[in-house]
Parts: structure tokens; C-alpha cells; sequence
């Protein structure tokens, strides 16, 4: 079976995880520090958090930012459930914004529509979790400009687009934003088996982060509201989480990290490669928005199934028969069932949801030759 994502692991990333099993220290020890600082350094953040997953850099995220039961936050229906999901960890209501159809991403007409209902209905959202969808940015200067006028905080959920740019910096500048988040599950643009990372330029934000990342619990005198008892000593100040990655993860995220730029052009080349083969088939290839450069986490096709002449799941299933991978990204979260139970139905977001049965993903990761594609589109050109 070709993948539709896929881990490239080289001998030099294996050769750093082995250095920190060697070493003293395997879970809080010096390489987070460095993973934290390269990433940083990347996008031009100036603080960043390294975490146990994405997931977890969501909900702390929300938690910095004081999201709690009072408050709604608002996202694409178009992700991982993740992005919502953090949300309902910190007790708060989630609400959803369309996706705009041609960059699958928040749309943000749709947004603009559903802030000025939200302030006539006084429901407006604290946090806005903008999900850069396959690896392309949303449009944040807009959205910024929005968040200006109503007041809200802006989280970007980047697991999909680390080494992506916008307006000429990279994603995780957090020029546009509150915190960026970054995910390093293996499918994603480099991996440190799991992890996640917060970059903020908000001093005060990555200082709750980090309290929060290791059960609220500090070591540091000067945030101890009381008079230490000794070296030993500790204070929680918060309710925490351990949400510590280790050593040997970041050592391998750091040395994947050095690869990352040719990972983003090797992508690039081969959705270039994608797109001249399949221009004159029945379907939609990936559109460009002119201020985002894709860094190709995810190469997703829409079928033109009415001249195609047959359903998104028989040209699923052919595919799969002929050991393609092929995927589906998303399922909109607000039609899961654990969401249909909060009230959300069919019909709530159609942009996201008409995008849904139309849509299909195509392998595409480091280590897929350019045979590897022919073959995928000589059984494409086969099925439709
Ligand atoms: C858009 C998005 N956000 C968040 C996550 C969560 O990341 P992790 O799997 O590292 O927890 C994912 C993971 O697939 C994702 O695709």
C-alpha cells in the first residue's frame, strides 16, 4: 500500500535519539530546550513550549488564554477534532464558522456574517481557533482585523503547516495571533514520534503555559507565594497537567527540524508534479490563496462526481484496491455524533459539508517518487 502520509527518518535522527538514550537525562533534559529554541528561531516567534502532542497544545492554549465555562470558542468544521475538542476540555461552548470553497479553510465572509449575529445575539467568541487546513495559511490579516473589532483572541492551530508561509513570514510568527500550535505526530511535517509545541510572543502567556505543561507546579522562587522550605521545595500554584515531552522525542524533532526546508520544497515539487498531471481530469486540484505558500502537509483532491458518473466511495474503494492510500480529510466535526448530541446537525455548515462528499486525499509525503504519483494517476485515469 502507498500511504497517504508517511515518516521520513533518516540515520542522523536515529543517531540523536540514541545520543539522549545514552545520556543522563531521558524525559526534561537540555534537547527540549534546544527543539524549542530551533522552532522559535524557524518562525521568529520569541517563546516557544514543547509539549506531549498537539492536542495538548490546544487545550493549553485554551487554557491560557482563560477559556473556561463561561466563554464559546469558534472554529473550522473542516479538522481533526482536536480543534474542538479543546474547547470542551475547558468547559466552554464550541461553534463552528464555514469553509470558504476554494481554500477549505475558515471562511472568512462567513466569519464576518456570524460575528455581527454574535454581537446583536451577545454570544461573540473569546477564542478563535484558526485551523491553517493542509498546510495553507488562513487569511489572518483579515482575521486579525476581526478579532481588532470584536475582540476576540486568535489561536492558530498549525499542526498542519509548519514550514508554511504567509505574507512572506513563516506560520508561527504569531504576528496575527495570540499562540501558534504546531503538531509532530508522525503524518505531519516533521515528527518527533508524538508531540505538540505553543509559540507565543506574549511573555506572560508562555510563562502560564509552561506552569500549566507540568501540573501548575513551579520550582522558581520567585513565583512562590510563599517562603521556600529548603532546595526540595515546590509549590502548585494552578491545577496543571503533565504534558512534558521527553528528551529523545525532541532530539528527533530537532534533527527532523533541520530537514524541514527540504521536506517543504521536496512537497512542493511533487504537488507541482500532482497538479500538471491531473489538470485535465473530471476534479479540483489544490487552489493557492496569492498571501499563503502551502507547505503541502496534505495534497486534497475535489471529484467532479456528476461527470465522473459514480459515488466519492467507489472511487475510495477502487483506489484502495489498487494499494493506493487514499484518504478523507475531514469528516466535519460538527456532524461526529458526540457533537450531535450538543445540538450541531447535517445541514449546519453546508460549504464544509458539500466539500466533505466530494473530497479525497491523495498520498503525497518526503519519500513518494514521482512513479510512485504516475502509478497513483494512471489508476485514477483507470477509475474515473
Ligand atoms: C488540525 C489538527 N489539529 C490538531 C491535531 C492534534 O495533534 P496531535 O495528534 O499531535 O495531538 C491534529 C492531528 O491530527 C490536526 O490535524
Amino acid at each position: 500500500m502507498i500511504p497517504y502520509a508517511r515518516q521520513s527518518i533518516s540515520e542522523n535522527d536515529i543517531d540523536a535519539v540514541v545520543k539522549v538514550l545514552r545520556s543522563d537525562f531521558i524525559t526534561q533534559g537540555p534537547v527540549v530546550t534546544q527543539f524549542e529554541r530551533a522552532v522559535s528561531h524557524y518562525c521568529s516567534s520569541q517563546y516557544s513550549i514543547a509539549v506531549s502532542n498537539g492536542t495538548a497544545a490546544l487545550h493549553l492554549a485554551c487554557l491560557a488564554l482563560g477559556v473556561s465555562s463561561d466563554d464559546i470558542v469558534w472554529t473550522s468544521p473542516n479538522t481533526f477534532a482536536a480543534s474542538a475538542n479543546c474547547a470542551l476540555y475547558c468547559g466552554a461552548e464550541i461553534d463552528f464558522v464555514d469553509i470558504d470553497p476554494d481554500t477549505y479553510n475558515i471562511s472568512v465572509a462567513a466569519l464576518k456574517i456570524k460575528l455581527q449575529w454574535a454581537e446583536k445575539n451577545t454570544c461573540l467568541p473569546k477564542v478563535l481557533i484558526a485551523v491553517h487546513f493542509a498546510g495553507q495559511c488562513c487569511e489572518m490579516k483579515e482575521i486579525k482585523a476581526l478579532s481588532e473589532r470584536y475582540g476576540f483572541k486568535i489561536i492558530e492551530d498549525a499542526a498542519h503547516a509548519l514550514g508554511g508561509d504567509y505574507l512572506d513570514q513563516k506560520i508561527g510568527s504569531c504576528r496575527y495571533s495570540d499562540i501558534t500550535i504546531f503538531s509532530f505526530h508522525p503524518a505531519k511535517m516533521i515528527t518527533s514520534g508524538e508531540g505538540g509545541m505553543l509559540l507565543t510572543n506574549v511573555a506572560d502567556l508562555a510563562a502560564s503555559i509552561e506552569l500549566l505543561a507540568t501540573h501548575g507546579i513551579t520550582k522558581d522562587s520567585e513565583l512562590m507565594t510563599l517562603a521556600s522550605h529548603g532546595d526540595w521545595y515546590y509549590q502548585q500554584l494552578k491545577l496543571g497537567f503533565n504534558y512534558r515531552i521527553t528528551d529523545f522525542q525532541a532530539a528527533l524533532g530537532l534533527s527532523q527540524l533541520q530537514r524541514l526546508d527540504e521536506f517543504v520544497k521536496k512537497r512542493r515539487q511533487l504537488v507541482q508534479y500532482y497538479n500538471d498531471k491531473l489538470a485535465e481530469l473530471p476534479l479540483t486540484t489544490p487552489w493557492q490563496h496569492p498571501d499563503s505558500q502551502s507547505c503541502w502537509h496534505l495534497y486534497v483532491i475535489r471529484l467532479d462526481l456528476d461527470r465522473i458518473g459514480k459515488t466519492r466511495k467507489e472511487v475510495f474503494d477502487q483506489l484502495r484496491l489498487s494499494d493506493i492510500g487514499v484518504h478523507v480529510h475531514y469528516i466535519p466535526v460538527h456532524t461526529q455524533p458526540y457533537y450531535q448530541q450538543l445540538g450541531f446537525k447535517w445541514g449546519d455548515f453546508p460549504e464544509s459539508e458539500n466539500y466533505y462528499k466530494e473530497v479525497l486525499t491523495l498520498p503525497l509525503y518526503v519519500d513518494l517518487t514521482e512513479s510512485n504519483i504516475d502509478y497513483i494517476i494512471q489508476k485514477i485515469r483507470e477509475v474515473i
